[in-house]
């Protein structure tokens, strides 16, 4: 059984991989939250490569794995992440959300995965997008139909990180879903 993979492509940010070393902040120790997996993946290069290869491609932002229950949308969702380390300076990070059902709390569900608290007088979701806005991270979002009602969220997280301001700085979302 096939797990599908869909893309949103961003033209506005179809430059947006052209930026030099000049034009790179110093990054930050590349980290991750992954969980490690108790097996080695079984087959699937296909679509490794496939997603691996989507998310580098320039102005691709937004990457979708669906696919029917059980078919290893997380497993696959988490060794393309884990391959794409290298590219993301800040960092890969993974946020669980299948215990989640209220699309309010996926702001401090991705707050709390990325160690941003509360603080001063901002609300939440603008200390999240200050954090975001200097990063080039990778996110994934996994079961996010849980919690499709805040997909307007993630198209607000990925316009946070990409401003003309700091160019190669923005973050990429990888999200599962049945
Ligand atoms: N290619 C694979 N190699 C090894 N194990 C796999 C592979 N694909 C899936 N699995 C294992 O099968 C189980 C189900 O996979 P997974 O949780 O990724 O499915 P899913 O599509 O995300 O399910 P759900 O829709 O319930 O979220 C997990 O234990 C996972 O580690
Ligand atoms: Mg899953």
């Amino acid at each position: 059984m096939p797990v599908q993979i869909s893309h949103l492509y961003d033209a506005s940010q179809a430059d947006a991989g052209k930026e030099t070393e000049a034009t790179l902040r110093p990054p930050a120790p590349r980290t991750n939250n992954l969980p490690v997996q108790p097996s080695p993946l079984v087959g699937r290069e296909k679509e490794v490569l496939e997603a691996q290869d989507l998310i580098g491609q320039h102005g691709v932002r937004l990457l979708t794995l669906t696919g029917p229950g059980g078919m290893g949308k997380t497993r696959l969702g988490l060794q393309v992440a884990a391959e794409l380390l290298h590219r993301f300076p800040h960092g890969v990070c993974f946020v669980p959300l299948a215990e989640i059902t209220d699309p309010e709390l996926v702001v401090s569900e991705i707050a709390q995965q990325l160690g941003v608290r509360e603080g001063g007088s901002q609300p939440l979701l603008d200390n999240l997008k200050t954090y975001l806005l200097d990063k080039k991270m990778l996110l994934l979002l996994d079961n996010f139909e849980q919690v499709i009602a805040a997909a307007p969220l993630v198209a607000d997280l990925l316009a946070a990180g990409a401003s003309a301001e700091n160019p190669g700085h923005q973050q990429d979302i990888l999200e599962s879903a049945w």
